[in-house]
């Protein structure tokens, strides 16, 4: 929670409207504003007989639910007794009709090498892989990692996990070896995929390194299977480590797909909390994808003549919800790229949207300020024009970069969705539909179809237009959380205890006039760094967890590219002196000890940090202050106020 009284204030005012272009409406799947506001009102007069609907219509069952929805607050059940399959509904199901030979993935490497998969060679090569991991002991119901570079393989290996009903953990391949060890021992994992590398900014990662390292303290984890990507030299631990190449070679093509319960856990993704520890979030499967499917499906509007591009990596639940499973279980074509968007030069992605006619293109603000920095003479050099659609996630867009964005990329014709939802909500809740919402630079504007957000105050109730306010869901939807992995008491705790009833996001938010949702970032010490969400307790963790630190304060401030970046307040212990060398050696400490995205930006030494005489560190005021800005806030709940004046003398 925020230290100051008031939850969040609003400061943003923008009015201009861009209504959905007429040609676009007309093809889409929703066409009008007004059949928008049908779909809502309907599903709003009865839930589950709206989403039990689209599960029937949008997805294969082995078996048809009993119930549609078991509520036992804050625990839900969907879709109750039905059982299905993930990859039977992204791939078997397509391979009956045209469907077949159609390219399910377009990759390319960073190197510039490419691969095409078709529905069938997909189907043929996720086979495979589940027939090794059944051949390496793995079970229904246990645990894979999964840290991997963005290859065709970790599409495959996710894939495969579903088939047999084993649970993916997907680590971002950016974490250090120490992330991977306890995300692990966490979820008690019995198999790692990764590779030996992948490629990044035209040098190599070194997965299987990081993974030789973790494992020296994973006693759960039997076997290590290792994609050859890159080909670098890698240690082997005979018995324990297996070629990927040559175990697929030794099985074959067939494998049924296993049908489990609804709510039989599909995956485990971590994600930043309040507190230290990452939280194992965990998504079933009939709820997951059926949001993810439908919300592909309006969202993007995606048809089979897409080409669809959604630029997050697959250690992100962006990656799992938009590049694999939503657009696989619509039959859709969706594009993969491993690398960076300026290997070799900053048109990466412009050419890859031009090679490929991509059509629908899914990215982060941040990439958008990045490249408007670069200019705009390098999506300039391409041939944009088989963009129709395009969208962002991941935090707030400032108007400025919308508008770059629609004009830029968008030659002006293309309506943007701006796709508010989080790790833990498993699917997109508010974002406009295409070919109905009138859109507003900045805004998220109005909730799904079958999602009921509202901003509340601390009490609970709603507040008025353009009030401030926290941002919570009142009805459970199909794509939500289940629990927290180990730990159903902090599921309670973080997500339904603030407001008992409601779903509490952590975001503050306000509704415009027209009842627009405009996201404001986060109220927690949770920030949001180039997309990437980060427990700034972690960061604090990692740094006294150095010989020479004391006391850590993490906060948040400002940054015109990443939209926030960290600044770190810290105290020495004794014998240890200030100096540019050991601000360096923090920040690579971080690196190592979560990864190189966790890095702070600025890092402060101080004698004290300023304390309530209870003891907790203002962040208010350490944000004022890393931000340059004179504090106004409340300052009397101080203990000493002296250290506020060092505080400032402290050069970054
Ligand atoms: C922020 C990413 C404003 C928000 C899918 C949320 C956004 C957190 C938007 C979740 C958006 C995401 N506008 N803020 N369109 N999308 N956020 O779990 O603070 O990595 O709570 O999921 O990102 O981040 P996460």
């Amino acid at each position: 929670m925020s230290d100051s009284g008031t939850v969040i204030e609003s400061v943003l005012q923008e009015r201009r409207k861009f209504p959905p272009p007429e040609k676009f409406a007309a093809a889409a799947h929703i066409k009008s504003f007004d059949e928008y506001k049908k779909l809502y009102a309907e599903a709003a007069k009865d839930p589950e007989a709206f989403w039990a609907t689209i599960a029937e219509k949008e997805l294969t069952w082995f078996r048809k639910w009993d119930r549609v929805l078991e509520w036992d607050v804050p625990f839900a059940k969907w879709f109750v007794g039905g059982t299905l399959n993930v990859s039977y509904n992204c791939l078997d199901r397509h391979l009956d009709g045209w469907r077949r030979n159609k390219a399910a993935l377009i990759w390319e490497g960073e190197p510039g090498d490419r691969r095409t998969l078709t529905y069938h060679e997909l189907h043929r090569e996720v086979c495979r892989a589940a027939n090794v991991l059944k051949a390496l002991g793995v079970k229904k119901g246990d645990r894979v990692g999964l840290y991997m570079p963005l290859v065709p393989e970790l599409a495959i290996a996710m894939l495969a996990c579903t088939r047999i009903g084993a649970t993916h953990s997907i680590v971002f391949g950016g974490f250090s070896a120490e992330a991977v060890r306890d995300r692990m021992n966490d979820a008690q994992a019995k198999l790692v995929i990764t590779a030996d590398g992948g490629y990044r900014r035209g040098g190599t990662v070194a997965l299987k390194d990081a993974v030789d390292q973790a494992m020296t303290e994973c006693p759960s984890v039997e076997h290590v299977l290792v994609v050859k990507r890159t080909g670098q030299d890698v240690r082997w631990t005979e018995g324990r480590d297996r070629w990927w190449h040559d175990e697929v070679a030794k099985v074959d093509s067939k494998c049924e797909a296993e049908p489990v319960d609804s709510e039989h856990p599909l995956f485990i993704l971590y994600t930043s909390g309040t507190t230290g520890r990452p939280k194992g979030v965990v998504h079933t499967t009939g709820g997951y994808l059926t949001h993810v499917t439908y919300s592909s499906k309006l969202v993007f509007d995606l048809k089979d003549t897409d080409t669809y591009w959604c630029t997050a990596d697959i250690g992100w639940v962006t990656g799992h919800s938009y590049v694999v499973y939503g657009p696989l279980a619509n039959g859709a074509t969706s594009v993969m790229y491993e690398g960076a968007p300026n290997t070799p030069q900053p048109d990466r992605f412009w050419e890859i949207v031009a090679r490929y006619g991509v059509t629908i293109l899914y990215t982060a603000p941040t990439l958008i300020r990045t490249v408007i920095k670069w200019g705009a003479q390098w999506p300039e050099k391409h041939d944009l024009s088989s963009l129709r659609l395009l969208g962002t996630v991941g935090e707030p867009i400032n108007p400025e970069a919308w508008m770059w964005y629609h004009g830029k990329i968008g030659g002006e014709r293309c309506p943007i969705v701006d796709t508010w939802w989080q790790t833990e909500t498993g699917g997109i809740m508010i974002s406009p539909l295409p070919g109905a919402t009138p859109t507003k630079p900045g805004s998220g504007t109005l909730p799904l179809p079958g999602i009921f957000p509202d901003v509340v105050d601390r009490e609970g109730n709603s507040v008025g237009p353009n009030q401030g306010g926290l941002l919570v869901v009142r009805k459970p939807w199909p794509g939500m959380l289940r629990t927290i992995y180990g730990d159903p008491d902090r599921y309670v705790k973080q997500y339904w205890s603030e407001l008992p009833g409601n779903y509490f996001t952590g975001d503050g938010a306000r509704r415009d006039e027209d009842g627009y949702y405009w996201v404001m970032g986060r109220i927690d010490d949770v920030v949001n760094v180039s997309g990437h969400r980060l427990g700034t307790m972690e960061v604090e963790s990692a740094l006294v967890a150095h010989r020479s630190v004391a006391e850590a304060a993490v906060v948040d401030r400002p940054d015109e590219l990443k939209g926030q970046a960290l600044a770190a307040f810290v105290t020495l212990e004794g014998g240890y002196q200030a100096s540019e060398d050991l601000k360096k050696e923090l920040r690579d400490h971080v690196a190592k000890e979560i990864g190189a995205f966790a890095k702070p930006d600025d890092i402060r030494f101080t004698d004290a940090l300023p304390k309530t005489r209870s003891g907790k560190i203002m962040r208010r005021l350490l944000r004022d202050i890393a931000a340059g800005r004179d504090s106004a806030g409340d300052t009397t709940t101080l203990e000493d106020y002296t250290v506020l004046a060092r505080l400032r003398e402290s050069e970054e």
